[in-house]
Protein backbone atom coordinates (compact mmCIF):
# COMPACT_ATOMS: atom_id res chain seq x y z
CA UNK A 1 0.00 0.00 0.00
CA UNK A 2 1.68 3.63 -0.86
CA UNK A 3 1.60 6.28 1.99
CA UNK A 4 0.88 9.68 0.46
CA UNK A 5 2.99 11.84 1.89
CA UNK A 6 0.44 14.39 2.85
CA UNK A 7 -1.48 11.82 5.09
CA UNK A 8 1.86 11.24 6.53
CA UNK A 9 2.49 14.57 7.41
CA UNK A 10 -0.69 15.17 9.07
CA UNK A 11 -0.36 11.96 11.21
CA UNK A 12 3.42 13.60 12.57
CA UNK A 13 0.96 16.81 13.12
CA UNK A 14 -1.83 14.92 15.14
CA UNK A 15 0.58 13.04 17.37
CA UNK A 16 3.33 15.54 17.63
CA UNK A 17 1.67 18.96 17.40
CA UNK A 18 2.17 21.96 14.55
CA UNK A 19 5.62 21.45 12.56
CA UNK A 20 7.67 24.37 12.00
CA UNK A 21 8.24 25.07 8.28
CA UNK A 22 11.63 24.12 8.06
CA UNK A 23 10.36 20.40 9.83
CA UNK A 24 7.54 20.65 6.79
CA UNK A 25 10.13 21.40 3.80
CA UNK A 26 12.49 19.20 5.37
CA UNK A 27 9.70 16.34 4.78
CA UNK A 28 8.16 17.24 1.61
CA UNK A 29 11.63 17.71 -0.02
CA UNK A 30 13.93 15.33 1.43
CA UNK A 31 11.48 12.64 3.07
CA UNK A 32 14.24 10.00 2.72
CA UNK A 33 11.12 7.58 0.39
CA UNK A 34 8.11 10.32 -0.49
CA UNK A 35 10.40 13.78 -0.80
CA UNK A 36 10.46 15.72 -4.14
CA UNK A 37 13.79 15.42 -4.46
CA UNK A 38 14.73 12.47 -3.13
CA UNK A 39 12.53 10.29 -5.15
CA UNK A 40 14.02 11.70 -9.01
CA UNK A 41 17.20 12.09 -10.84
CA UNK A 42 16.15 15.64 -11.92
CA UNK A 43 13.80 18.05 -11.28
CA UNK A 44 14.30 21.01 -13.31
CA UNK A 45 14.85 21.09 -17.24
CA UNK A 46 11.93 20.94 -19.92
CA UNK A 47 10.78 18.22 -18.29
CA UNK A 48 11.04 19.24 -14.64
CA UNK A 49 9.60 22.17 -12.97
CA UNK A 50 11.91 24.85 -12.64
CA UNK A 51 14.87 25.57 -15.27
CA UNK A 52 18.29 26.07 -13.41
CA UNK A 53 21.31 27.44 -15.52
CA UNK A 54 22.89 24.06 -15.78
CA UNK A 55 19.92 23.42 -18.40
CA UNK A 56 20.34 26.25 -20.17
CA UNK A 57 23.22 23.77 -22.14
CA UNK A 58 27.07 23.36 -21.49
CA UNK A 59 28.02 26.89 -21.44
CA UNK A 60 27.65 27.69 -17.64
CA UNK A 61 29.84 25.00 -17.24
CA UNK A 62 32.27 25.87 -20.14
CA UNK A 63 32.72 29.29 -18.24
CA UNK A 64 32.88 27.84 -15.31
CA UNK A 65 35.92 25.57 -16.40
CA UNK A 66 37.86 28.78 -17.07
CA UNK A 67 37.22 29.71 -13.81
CA UNK A 68 38.46 26.88 -12.08
CA UNK A 69 41.25 26.57 -14.68
CA UNK A 70 42.85 30.09 -13.36
CA UNK A 71 42.28 28.73 -9.52
CA UNK A 72 44.21 25.61 -10.36
CA UNK A 73 47.08 28.15 -11.41
CA UNK A 74 47.05 30.04 -8.61
CA UNK A 75 46.52 27.10 -5.89
CA UNK A 76 49.66 25.26 -7.62
CA UNK A 77 49.10 22.13 -6.15
CA UNK A 78 49.29 18.57 -8.21
CA UNK A 79 45.82 17.91 -7.92
CA UNK A 80 42.39 19.99 -7.87
CA UNK A 81 39.31 18.74 -6.21
CA UNK A 82 36.16 19.94 -7.69
CA UNK A 83 33.34 19.36 -4.80
CA UNK A 84 30.01 20.05 -6.54
CA UNK A 85 27.45 20.12 -4.01
CA UNK A 86 23.29 19.96 -5.14
CA UNK A 87 25.20 17.85 -7.87
CA UNK A 88 21.62 16.46 -9.20
CA UNK A 89 22.46 14.70 -11.77
CA UNK A 90 26.25 15.63 -12.36
CA UNK A 91 25.61 17.53 -15.59
CA UNK A 92 27.19 20.36 -14.65
CA UNK A 93 30.27 18.41 -13.63
CA UNK A 94 29.80 16.75 -17.16
CA UNK A 95 29.97 20.14 -18.72
CA UNK A 96 33.01 21.10 -16.80
CA UNK A 97 34.91 18.07 -17.90
CA UNK A 98 33.78 18.16 -21.23
CA UNK A 99 35.06 21.50 -21.55
CA UNK A 100 37.96 21.34 -19.76
CA UNK A 101 39.47 18.00 -21.56
CA UNK A 102 38.85 20.08 -25.19
CA UNK A 103 40.58 23.18 -23.78
CA UNK A 104 42.07 23.07 -20.29
CA UNK A 105 44.36 19.84 -20.34
CA UNK A 106 46.48 20.66 -17.51
CA UNK A 107 43.01 21.39 -15.37
CA UNK A 108 41.64 17.78 -16.87
CA UNK A 109 44.59 16.25 -15.09
CA UNK A 110 44.70 17.09 -12.12
CA UNK A 111 40.74 17.49 -11.69
CA UNK A 112 39.14 14.89 -8.73
CA UNK A 113 35.59 15.38 -8.77
CA UNK A 114 33.07 14.74 -5.61
CA UNK A 115 29.61 14.79 -6.40
CA UNK A 116 27.55 15.66 -3.29
CA UNK A 117 24.05 14.99 -3.48
CA UNK A 118 21.37 14.02 -0.83
CA UNK A 119 19.21 12.61 -3.27
CA UNK A 120 19.57 9.04 -3.44
CA UNK A 121 18.21 8.68 -6.95
CA UNK A 122 20.35 11.08 -8.71
CA UNK A 123 23.44 9.58 -7.18
CA UNK A 124 22.24 6.36 -9.00
CA UNK A 125 22.82 8.27 -12.41
CA UNK A 126 26.42 9.93 -11.03
CA UNK A 127 28.47 7.45 -13.19
CA UNK A 128 26.73 7.52 -16.05
CA UNK A 129 26.19 11.02 -16.55
CA UNK A 130 30.32 11.23 -16.08
CA UNK A 131 30.95 8.03 -17.88
CA UNK A 132 33.48 9.36 -20.76
CA UNK A 133 35.34 10.81 -17.66
CA UNK A 134 35.00 7.89 -15.19
CA UNK A 135 38.87 8.12 -14.16
CA UNK A 136 38.25 12.21 -13.08
CA UNK A 137 35.30 10.73 -10.30
CA UNK A 138 36.31 10.14 -7.05
CA UNK A 139 33.08 9.97 -4.99
CA UNK A 140 29.40 10.69 -5.29
CA UNK A 141 28.20 10.90 -2.09
CA UNK A 142 25.48 12.69 0.32
CA UNK A 143 27.85 14.28 2.51
CA UNK A 144 31.06 16.67 2.19
CA UNK A 145 34.44 15.17 2.07
CA UNK A 146 36.26 15.89 5.05
CA UNK A 147 38.78 17.96 3.67
CA UNK A 148 39.30 19.34 0.09
CA UNK A 149 41.86 21.41 -2.07
CA UNK A 150 40.50 23.07 -5.20
CA UNK A 151 36.71 24.07 -5.32
CA UNK A 152 33.60 23.54 -3.44
CA UNK A 153 30.97 24.64 -5.62
CA UNK A 154 26.94 24.80 -5.64
CA UNK A 155 24.51 26.32 -7.84
CA UNK A 156 21.04 26.85 -5.98
CA UNK A 157 21.64 24.51 -3.07
CA UNK A 158 20.99 27.31 -0.70
CA UNK A 159 17.63 28.17 -1.46
CA UNK A 160 16.36 24.72 -1.61
CA UNK A 161 17.82 23.95 2.66
CA UNK A 162 14.73 24.18 5.41
CA UNK A 163 13.82 27.11 6.38
CA UNK A 164 12.15 28.58 8.94
CA UNK A 165 9.15 31.19 8.58
CA UNK A 166 8.25 34.39 10.76
CA UNK A 167 6.38 36.92 11.18
CA UNK A 168 6.32 40.20 13.16
CA UNK A 169 3.10 40.63 15.52
CA UNK A 170 2.53 43.32 17.65
CA UNK A 171 3.55 42.05 20.60
CA UNK A 172 6.79 40.44 19.06
CA UNK A 173 8.30 38.05 16.86
CA UNK A 174 6.65 35.07 16.25
CA UNK A 175 6.79 31.81 14.01
CA UNK A 176 4.89 30.34 11.50
CA UNK A 177 4.21 26.37 11.82
CA UNK A 178 1.85 24.10 9.78
CA UNK A 179 -1.08 22.57 11.40
CA UNK A 180 -4.32 20.96 10.48
CA UNK A 181 -7.99 22.31 9.98
CA UNK A 182 -9.39 19.48 9.63
CA UNK A 183 -7.52 17.10 7.24
CA UNK A 184 -6.10 20.22 5.43
CA UNK A 185 -2.87 21.82 6.14
CA UNK A 186 -2.91 25.65 7.06
CA UNK A 187 -0.35 27.65 8.58
CA UNK A 188 -0.31 29.39 12.02
CA UNK A 189 1.54 31.66 14.22
CA UNK A 190 3.31 30.65 17.36
CA UNK A 191 6.06 31.28 19.89
CA UNK A 192 9.57 31.14 18.07
CA UNK A 193 10.83 27.62 18.24
CA UNK A 194 14.35 28.42 19.12
CA UNK A 195 15.94 31.46 20.13
CA UNK A 196 18.03 31.18 17.24
CA UNK A 197 15.49 33.35 15.26
CA UNK A 198 15.42 36.43 17.05
CA UNK A 199 19.59 36.12 17.76
CA UNK A 200 19.68 36.26 13.78
CA UNK A 201 17.38 38.97 13.52
CA UNK A 202 19.56 41.16 16.27
CA UNK A 203 22.70 40.46 14.64
CA UNK A 204 21.24 41.85 11.09
CA UNK A 205 20.55 45.15 13.31
CA UNK A 206 17.17 45.19 11.24
CA UNK A 207 13.58 46.69 12.37
CA UNK A 208 11.02 44.78 11.50
CA UNK A 209 7.31 45.76 10.54
CA UNK A 210 4.25 44.32 11.90
CA UNK A 211 2.83 42.26 9.66
CA UNK A 212 6.28 41.87 7.79
CA UNK A 213 6.89 38.02 7.40
CA UNK A 214 10.07 36.05 6.11
CA UNK A 215 12.14 33.39 6.17
CA UNK A 216 15.22 32.25 8.39
CA UNK A 217 17.45 29.55 7.26
CA UNK A 218 19.59 28.81 9.92
CA UNK A 219 20.09 25.08 8.01
CA UNK A 220 22.09 26.93 5.22
CA UNK A 221 23.99 29.00 7.94
CA UNK A 222 24.86 25.85 9.12
CA UNK A 223 25.50 24.35 5.92
CA UNK A 224 28.34 27.05 4.89
CA UNK A 225 30.01 26.66 8.19
CA UNK A 226 30.72 22.82 7.60
CA UNK A 227 31.99 23.47 3.97
CA UNK A 228 34.11 26.30 5.15
CA UNK A 229 35.57 23.68 8.03
CA UNK A 230 36.26 21.27 5.37
CA UNK A 231 37.64 23.65 2.91
CA UNK A 232 41.92 23.42 3.44
CA UNK A 233 43.10 25.63 0.49
CA UNK A 234 40.92 26.98 -1.64
CA UNK A 235 37.87 28.37 -2.68
CA UNK A 236 34.19 28.03 -2.56
CA UNK A 237 31.88 29.54 -5.24
CA UNK A 238 28.30 29.57 -4.38
CA UNK A 239 25.53 30.97 -6.94
CA UNK A 240 22.19 31.66 -5.62
CA UNK A 241 19.34 34.03 -6.24
CA UNK A 242 18.38 36.06 -3.44
CA UNK A 243 19.47 39.45 -1.70
CA UNK A 244 21.59 41.26 0.76
CA UNK A 245 19.68 41.04 4.02
CA UNK A 246 18.40 44.82 3.95
CA UNK A 247 17.06 44.38 0.61
CA UNK A 248 15.62 41.04 1.58
CA UNK A 249 14.06 42.11 4.75
CA UNK A 250 12.29 45.44 3.18
CA UNK A 251 9.15 46.41 1.88
CA UNK A 252 9.41 44.26 -1.38
CA UNK A 253 9.35 40.91 0.30
CA UNK A 254 7.14 42.49 2.82
CA UNK A 255 5.14 38.68 2.17
CA UNK A 256 8.41 37.00 2.42
CA UNK A 257 9.74 34.73 -0.37
CA UNK A 258 8.69 31.30 0.02
CA UNK A 259 7.76 29.78 -3.25
CA UNK A 260 6.80 26.42 -5.10
CA UNK A 261 7.44 25.92 -8.40
CA UNK A 262 5.57 23.22 -10.73
CA UNK A 263 5.63 22.06 -14.28
CA UNK A 264 7.21 25.71 -14.43
CA UNK A 265 4.33 27.57 -12.69
CA UNK A 266 5.36 29.59 -9.51
CA UNK A 267 3.64 30.36 -7.01
CA UNK A 268 4.57 32.27 -4.44
CA UNK A 269 3.45 32.59 -0.87
CA UNK A 270 4.01 36.58 -1.14
CA UNK A 271 1.98 36.55 -4.12
CA UNK A 272 -1.13 34.08 -4.16
CA UNK A 273 -0.96 34.18 0.18
CA UNK A 274 -4.21 32.48 1.61
CA UNK A 275 -6.22 30.88 -1.37
CA UNK A 276 -9.25 28.58 -1.48
CA UNK A 277 -6.21 25.57 -1.36
CA UNK A 278 -4.55 27.10 1.63
CA UNK A 279 -1.05 28.52 0.92
CA UNK A 280 0.44 27.50 -1.93
CA UNK A 281 3.79 26.16 -0.58
CA UNK A 282 1.64 24.14 1.52
CA UNK A 283 -0.13 22.51 -0.99
CA UNK A 284 0.58 18.82 -2.40
CA UNK A 285 3.86 18.40 -0.24
CA UNK A 286 6.46 15.92 -2.31
CA UNK A 287 5.35 16.81 -5.87
CA UNK A 288 6.83 20.70 -5.69
CA UNK A 289 9.53 22.42 -5.41
CA UNK A 290 9.70 24.82 -2.32
CA UNK A 291 12.44 27.45 -2.18
CA UNK A 292 12.80 30.82 -0.67
CA UNK A 293 15.61 33.56 -1.18
CA UNK A 294 18.85 33.51 0.64
CA UNK A 295 19.96 36.23 2.64
CA UNK A 296 23.35 36.89 1.23
CA UNK A 297 24.67 38.74 4.26
CA UNK A 298 24.11 36.31 6.57
CA UNK A 299 25.62 33.48 4.38
CA UNK A 300 28.96 35.97 3.85
CA UNK A 301 29.07 36.31 7.71
CA UNK A 302 29.12 32.77 8.40
CA UNK A 303 31.55 32.24 5.85
CA UNK A 304 33.96 34.85 7.50
CA UNK A 305 33.29 33.62 10.96
CA UNK A 306 34.60 30.10 9.76
CA UNK A 307 37.62 31.71 8.98
CA UNK A 308 37.40 31.71 4.55
CA UNK A 309 38.14 35.30 3.31
CA UNK A 310 35.32 36.94 1.16
CA UNK A 311 36.87 37.58 -2.23
CA UNK A 312 33.68 39.19 -3.79
CA UNK A 313 30.27 39.08 -5.01
CA UNK A 314 28.66 39.78 -8.06
CA UNK A 315 25.93 38.81 -10.46
CA UNK A 316 25.46 36.12 -12.43
CA UNK A 317 25.97 38.24 -15.79
CA UNK A 318 28.81 40.03 -14.72
CA UNK A 319 30.46 36.69 -13.53
CA UNK A 320 30.03 35.09 -17.04
CA UNK A 321 30.88 38.09 -19.19
CA UNK A 322 33.95 38.02 -16.92
CA UNK A 323 34.67 34.85 -17.91
CA UNK A 324 34.18 35.52 -21.80
CA UNK A 325 30.97 34.87 -22.36
CA UNK A 326 30.59 37.45 -25.08
CA UNK A 327 33.42 35.34 -26.67
CA UNK A 328 32.55 31.88 -25.75
CA UNK A 329 32.57 29.50 -28.84
CA UNK A 330 30.15 27.26 -30.00
CA UNK A 331 31.13 23.46 -29.65
CA UNK A 332 29.14 22.75 -32.99
CA UNK A 333 29.48 25.04 -35.66
CA UNK A 334 25.90 23.82 -37.61
CA UNK A 335 24.31 27.09 -38.03
CA UNK A 336 21.27 26.32 -36.30
CA UNK A 337 23.32 24.73 -33.09
CA UNK A 338 25.27 28.51 -33.27
CA UNK A 339 21.94 29.62 -32.86
CA UNK A 340 20.88 27.55 -30.09
CA UNK A 341 24.53 28.55 -28.70
CA UNK A 342 23.83 32.41 -28.57
CA UNK A 343 20.18 31.70 -27.20
CA UNK A 344 21.77 29.97 -24.60
CA UNK A 345 24.58 32.89 -23.33
CA UNK A 346 21.29 35.26 -23.75
CA UNK A 347 19.02 33.66 -21.31
CA UNK A 348 22.40 33.25 -18.87
CA UNK A 349 22.85 36.77 -19.12
CA UNK A 350 19.64 38.49 -19.28
CA UNK A 351 19.35 41.03 -16.75
CA UNK A 352 16.11 40.72 -14.70
CA UNK A 353 17.04 36.63 -15.57
CA UNK A 354 19.12 34.27 -14.19
CA UNK A 355 21.81 37.14 -15.11
CA UNK A 356 20.87 39.60 -12.12
CA UNK A 357 18.49 37.03 -9.98
CA UNK A 358 21.58 34.92 -9.82
CA UNK A 359 24.57 36.05 -7.50
CA UNK A 360 28.36 34.35 -7.33
CA UNK A 361 29.21 34.70 -3.86
CA UNK A 362 33.62 34.05 -3.63
CA UNK A 363 35.34 33.28 -0.72
CA UNK A 364 38.68 31.61 0.12
CA UNK A 365 41.07 30.43 2.17
CA UNK A 366 45.14 30.12 1.82
CA UNK A 367 44.61 32.09 -1.15
CA UNK A 368 45.00 35.38 -0.67
CA UNK A 369 43.23 38.04 -2.26
CA UNK A 370 43.95 36.84 -5.99
CA UNK A 371 42.52 38.69 -9.17
CA UNK A 372 39.39 36.40 -10.64
CA UNK A 373 38.18 37.08 -14.04
CA UNK A 374 34.86 35.67 -12.72
CA UNK A 375 34.74 38.65 -10.32
CA UNK A 376 36.86 41.12 -12.89
CA UNK A 377 33.62 43.20 -13.31
CA UNK A 378 31.94 43.60 -10.44
CA UNK A 379 31.50 46.72 -9.33
CA UNK A 380 32.70 46.16 -5.32
CA UNK A 381 36.60 45.86 -5.20
CA UNK A 382 38.25 42.56 -4.67
CA UNK A 383 38.53 42.25 -1.14
CA UNK A 384 36.30 44.72 0.00
CA UNK A 385 32.74 43.18 -0.98
CA UNK A 386 29.70 45.34 -0.10
CA UNK A 387 27.77 42.28 1.77
C1 LIG B 1 17.49 23.31 -6.89
S1 LIG B 1 18.32 21.79 -7.08
C2 LIG B 1 19.79 22.30 -7.94
C3 LIG B 1 20.42 21.22 -8.78
C4 LIG B 1 21.64 21.65 -9.61
N1 LIG B 1 22.69 22.21 -8.79
C5 LIG B 1 21.27 22.64 -10.70
O1 LIG B 1 21.64 23.80 -10.61
O2 LIG B 1 20.57 22.23 -11.64
C6 LIG B 1 18.89 21.49 -5.43
C7 LIG B 1 19.59 20.15 -5.25
O3 LIG B 1 20.26 20.15 -3.97
C8 LIG B 1 20.18 18.85 -3.40
N2 LIG B 1 20.49 19.01 -1.97
C9 LIG B 1 19.71 19.52 -1.00
N3 LIG B 1 20.36 19.55 0.19
C10 LIG B 1 21.59 19.07 -0.05
C11 LIG B 1 22.76 18.88 0.76
N4 LIG B 1 22.76 19.21 2.05
N5 LIG B 1 23.86 18.34 0.20
C12 LIG B 1 23.86 18.02 -1.13
N6 LIG B 1 22.80 18.18 -1.95
C13 LIG B 1 21.68 18.70 -1.42
C14 LIG B 1 18.78 18.43 -3.77
O4 LIG B 1 18.58 17.04 -3.64
C15 LIG B 1 18.68 18.93 -5.21
O5 LIG B 1 19.17 17.97 -6.12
Amino acid sequence: MSIRLDALIAERIRNAGPLTAAAFMELALYHPTLGYYTRASKRTGRAGDFYTSVDVGPQFGALLAAQLDEMRRQLASPSFDLVEVAAGNGQLSRDILDASAARYPELYESLRVNLVETSPAARQVHADTLAPHKAKLEASTAALPNTVTGVIFANELLDALPTHAVTMTETGLAEIYVALDGDRLVECLGPPSTPALASYLERLDLELAPGWRGEICLSAMEWVRTAANRLNRGFMLLVDYGHTADRLYEGHHVRGTLTTFTSHLVDAASQSGEGPRGPAWLSEPGDRDITAHVDITSVCDSARKAGLDLLGVVDQSRFLLGLGAVDEPAMDHDPRAQLRHRLALKTLLVPGGLGSTHQVMFFGRGVGTPTLAGLSLSPSVQGKPSP
